[in-house]
């Protein structure tokens, strides 16, 4: 069949990489893809967030199937126009991307079921926001309610902070994703993320990661998209799991589908657990971004398998095959990131690498120049392996990390180490 995914980061080339071990996959295209994915796939240009355009490129190629790695073209609703036109596609329709399009609605639904989350309150001025501020305390945590590329939460550890961030959303720091204030009450705890093929109402569960936000060791400095993770998640234990899945996962799905809006897709789920128990933090509509990494090392081929039985629900009959592994990512970024960061630098050593079913580097933000690959965005290069451990996937995930010359670049030299 032919295949088309959308994006163009390691998540993508995660994707691609699994999707095309497939024997089922006889012509891949990424759009707009990278100059790591255009070594196994060819890339196209394409305006993802256009369902239109979408649709006519599909129509086109001979498209069968559809694979939405980003956010931005599933809140723009090109789920809906693909199946709309009868393409198989993988990726909850727009009414359904609400989940992560706004907190306020996934508060909604949690409510509506009773699934464990932060106490919270929604406010569209300024005044009221502050009040309920004071009458809380800090910590707090301050939320822009549409989706602000991973920047919209605050998290603040005294009120001052938190008077702030409200002044700041409603200011417009977060453009129109802030016309409305989503304050939670501030969850201790240890997070970890939970991911699911959802097709409606069935739920299957394909594996649980943690990623590192903070750009530096020991889990310090700004916030990221994420600088490494590893799967499986030790804390999200078995009965941790069931519960996430009884209480927050199906009801949850079920009441989308109650409301005319089934969901279909992955489902990200983050969680804070604490004592043994979870609570959902947020959900994302997409794979995360290096969570994939992992998750597509750990499943490879049957990804493909398991994301067209998502698209067909067939997945009440679906099983995933697991091996007992471990496998981490380590994200190698342009020097000043998350700050300010130069474009264009060489990155030298990539065809000599051993890359194979248990290490490979998957192209973030790079670009041929030339003979050359260089860097074209802050997270760069996502050096992934796996392993019968979880020591072995870091030892070999950093073996990746130093094979490559790239003077520009930097990373944590640390990913795991909760873990480990
Ligand atoms: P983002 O992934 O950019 O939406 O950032 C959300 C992050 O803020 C989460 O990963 C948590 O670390 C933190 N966070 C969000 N909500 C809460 C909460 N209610 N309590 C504690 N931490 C939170
Ligand atoms: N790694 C976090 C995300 O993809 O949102």
């Amino acid at each position: 069949m032919n295949i088309l995914v959308l994006g163009g980061g390691g998540r993508e080339h995660a994707l691609a990489w699994a999707i095309k071990q497939n024997p089922k996959c006889d012509r891949l295209i990424v759009a707009p893809g990278n100059a790591g994915i255009a070594q196994i796939a060819e890339c196209a240009a394409l305006n993802a967030e256009k369902p239109a355009l979408v649709v006519r490129f599909c129509e086109e190629n001979a498209v069968d199937f559809v694979v939405i790695g980003p956010e931005a073209p599933l809140a723009a609703g090109v789920a809906d126009a693909l199946r709309d036109a009868g393409i198989r596609c993988f990726g909850p329709s727009a009414a359904a991307a609400r989940l992560e399009a706004s907190k306020a609605f996934t508060k909604e639904i949690c409510d509506a079921v009773g699934a464990p989350t932060a106490a919270w309150a929604r406010f569209d001025a300024a005044a009221p926001a502050k009040d309920y501020i004071r009458a809380q305390r800090a910590p707090i945590v301050v939320k822009a309610d549409g989706l602000a590329a991973g920047k919209g939460v605050i998290v603040a550890m005294d009120e001052a902070a938190a008077l702030e961030a409200v002044d700041d959303i409603f200011g417009g720091a977060f453009g129109a994703a802030g016309a409305q204030v989503v304050i939670e009450e501030f969850m201790p705890g240890e997070e970890a993320s939970f991911f699911a093929l959802v097709d409606g109402l069935d739920v299957l569960p394909i594996g649980t990661a943690q990623d590192h936000k903070r750009v530096g060791e020991g889990d310090t400095g700004p916030n990221t998209g994420g600088m490494g993770a590893y799967s499986p998640a030790p804390v999200l234990t078995d009965a941790i799991q069931a519960q996430v899945m009884d209480q927050i996962i199906r009801p949850m799905m079920a009441e989308m589908a109650r409301r005319g809006m089934p969901y279909q897709g992955v489902l990200y789920a983050g969680l804070m657990i604490d004592q043994g128990r979870a609570r959902l933090v947020e959900y994302n509509v997409r794979f995360g971004d290096p969570e994939c990494q992992v998750l597509m090392m750990r499943l490879g081929a049957q990804a493909l398998d398991l994301m067209l039985a998502c698209a067909e629900g067939r997945l009440a009959k679906a099983r995933v095959n697991w091996s007992d592994d471990h496998a981490l990512t380590v994200v190698m970024a342009a020097q000043g990131y998350p700050g300010a960061y130069e474009k264009g630098s060489a990155i030298a050593g990539l065809e000599d690498l051993t890359e194979d079913s248990f290490h490979m580097m998957f192209h973030a933000g790079t670009a041929r120049q030339g003979g050359q690959v260089v860097a074209s965005g802050g997270r760069v290069l996502n050096a992934t392996a796996r392993g019968a451990t979880l020591a072995q996937a870091q030892a070999r995930a950093y073996g990746l990390v130093d094979a490559v010359d790239w003077p520009q670049g930097f990373c944590r030299r640390d990913i795991g180490w909760r873990a480990l």
